[in-house]
This record gives structure tokens, C-alpha cells and sequence, in this order.
């Protein structure tokens, strides 16, 4: 499966489990694809349901696809202002990141959001405890080099056609009300953040908001697919001994990349959690199934 990546990037990007998770969408679903925790969208823009409903607290991040969704982002708007900004971060180098970080925490505006999205260091999102964006410059003042901004704007051009065909609603709002207008035949995908990790004006996260969320996924009609992770050298998600282990989990190790050097890799069991039996899914086509039997490996808790 070849996967797009979106304009939006982030550390929490779950680019490399797009082909697994497709794997277990039931191949003749046709309801509401849900994300309570859209991010930056890669899941729900290459899933590509027929109709999805995308949310997040953080507010930017729906501002942006809103904006794109209804034309007032497109990609030559894109480029034309990458091109501009790009001359003058060359010029004026990292006093410019600062200007357009001081712009987009006074006024919001989605295409700014982008350009610190990738002149920040690292592609990161994170905001201070006064929503603030806050990440400092990757010190590249030649960041945006036209292939680089051609790249961008690749990007954002596939985002527009698959909005201009798919209706795609983008409401910024907490997971509990997102997950309660699940119905029976939608699928809700959860990816919330981790408890204790990447700890961010939007992206508190601890053991009540786990709670709550197994409470509210208890009582969905929909079927539901849950991003979590297992277990890595170190440590367990005691998450899915104390809370997850009476629905289906399913483990893959997965490379996360500490700091940039290869060396730094550290192996992270990732595990997907569903409230139903994907190897009892009737309507999986045998290739598909075959497939998904070597991609997998049912873990026994
Ligand atoms: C791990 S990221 C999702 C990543 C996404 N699947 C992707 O591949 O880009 C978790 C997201 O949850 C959002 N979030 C945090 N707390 C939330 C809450 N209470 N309700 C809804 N979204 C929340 C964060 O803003 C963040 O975008």
C-alpha cells in the first residue's frame, strides 16, 4: 500500500501503521469513519472512507484541514506563500521562524501553522502551558528551496482532491463527544495520546482520560480500532493488563527513531485493540486474510 503523506506532520504520526490498520477495515465497510484523535490526518486521508468525521482539541490542526476543505487553502496558495516566506527566511534567517511564530500565536492563521510545522525543528507540534506554539528553528535557512516547497505543495494537492470528493467534517472537539455519535455500522479509529508522554498544552493525557476512554468505547455501538503501544525493552503498558485485556489485542514491533541517529533506534511493541474478531471478519477477501495473518501476531494477554 503506497501511503501519502499529509502536509501536517507531527512526532505522534502513525505513517508507518496506516497499511496494518487498513488491513483491518472490514473490506465491505461503508458507514462513518471516526477519529476522535485525528493529528495530522494520515490515517483517515489514505483509509479514504467514504465519509469521515475528523476531530482533535487542537485547534489548529482542524483550522488547517477546515481551510483546505473549504478552498480557502489550496496549493497554489501554498506555494505562493511558501515562496515568499522562504525568500525571506533566507534572508533574514532564524529572526524570521521567531517573527512567524509571533504572528501565529497572536492571530492563528493555518498557513503560518504550516510553515513552523516545517521550518520547526524536527517537524514537531507542541505548545506551552499557555497554548503557545513553542518549538524553536531547525536552523536551516535555506529550509525552503523550491523541491522542497514543490514537495509541500504535493502534498497539499492530494489533501484537496480527496476533500473536494469526500465529505469529510473537521470539528474540534474532546474524544468523548466524538466517540458518543458512533453509530453501528462506523468504525471509530482511536489514537490518543500516550499516559505521561509528549505532555503538551493539547495533549494532556493520564490515567482518568484512559478510563474514560475505555468507558466510553465499553459502551459504543461501533466497532472500534485502537493505537496504543505494548511494551518496549523497558517497560509495559500496564494499560492493557489493567483495562484493554477484555477486548482483541494485536502486537507489531515498530522502529522509533530517539534523537535522529540510527544508532538510537529503539523497538516498540505497538499493539491495536478492537472490540471485534478481525480473524472471524466474513467479508475479508482470502489474499487480504492471508496477508493479514503473516502482518500480525494475536497476542495472548
Ligand atoms: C497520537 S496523536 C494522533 C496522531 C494521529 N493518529 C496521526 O497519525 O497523526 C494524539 C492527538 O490527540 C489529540 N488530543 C489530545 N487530547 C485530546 C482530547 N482530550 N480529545 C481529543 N483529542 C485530543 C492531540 O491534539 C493529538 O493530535
Amino acid at each position: 500500500m503506497k501511503v501519502n503523506i499529509p502536509p501536517i506532520k507531527s512526532q505522534g504520526i502513525k505513517t508507518k501503521l496506516v497499511p496494518w490498520i487498513a488491513s483491518i477495515v472490514p473490506s465491505d465497510f461503508e458507514g462513518l469513519w471516526i477519529e476522535p484523535f485525528m493529528g495530522t490526518g494520515v490515517v483517515a486521508f489514505n483509509i479514504a472512507p467514504k465519509n469521515a468525521l475528523l476531530c482533535d482539541t487542537n485547534p489548529h490542526l482542524i483550522n488547517f484541514y477546515a481551510a483546505i476543505a473549504s478552498g480557502e487553502i489550496t496549493s497554489e496558495i501554498v506555494r505562493h506563500y511558501l515562496t515568499i516566506e522562504g525568500v525571506k527566511l533566507l534572508k533574514k534567517g532564524e529572526a524570521h521562524y521567531y517573527e512567524i511564530r509571533d504572528r501565529f500565536n497572536k492571530e492563528h492563521q493555518p498557513l503560518d501553522f504550516l510553515f513552523l510545522n516545517r521550518a520547526g525543528f524536527n517537524g514537531m507540534i507542541r505548545f506551552n502551558k499557555k497554548g503557545g506554539f513553542n518549538i524553536p528553528f531547525c536552523r536551516k535557512p535555506q529550509r525552503f528551496a523550491p523541491a522542497y516547497i514543490t514537495k509541500i505543495v504535493n502534498q497539499v494537492e492530494h489533501t484537496v482532491k480527496l476533500l473536494k470528493v469526500k465529505p469529510f467534517n473537521f470539528k474540534c472537539q474532546s474524544y468523548e463527544n466524538t466517540i458518543r455519535t458512533g453509530n453501528n455500522n462506523d468504525i471509530i479509529y482511536c489514537d490518543p495520546p500516550y499516559v505521561d508522554r509528549h505532555v503538551d498544552y493539547y495533549n494532556g493525557w493520564d490515567e482518568n482520560h484512559e478510563q474514560t476512554l475505555y468507558d466510553e468505547l465499553c459502551v459504543t455501538k461501533s466497532k472500534f480500532i485502537l493505537s496504543t503501544w505494548h511494551h518496549n525493552d523497558y517497560r509495559e503498558n500496564k494499560y492493557i493488563n489493567s483495562i484493554w485485556k477484555r477486548f482483541n489485542i494485536l502486537t507489531r514491533e515498530h522502529f522509533y527513531h530517539v534523537g535522529g541517529h540510527e544508532k538510537n533506534r529503539n523497538p516498540m511493541i505497538e499493539a491495536i485493540i478492537t472490540n471485534y474478531d478481525i480473524s472471524l471478519n466474513e467479508h475479508q477477501k482470502p489474499k487480504k486474510r492471508k496477508q493479514l495473518m503473516l502482518l500480525e501476531t494475536k497476542h495472548s494477554t
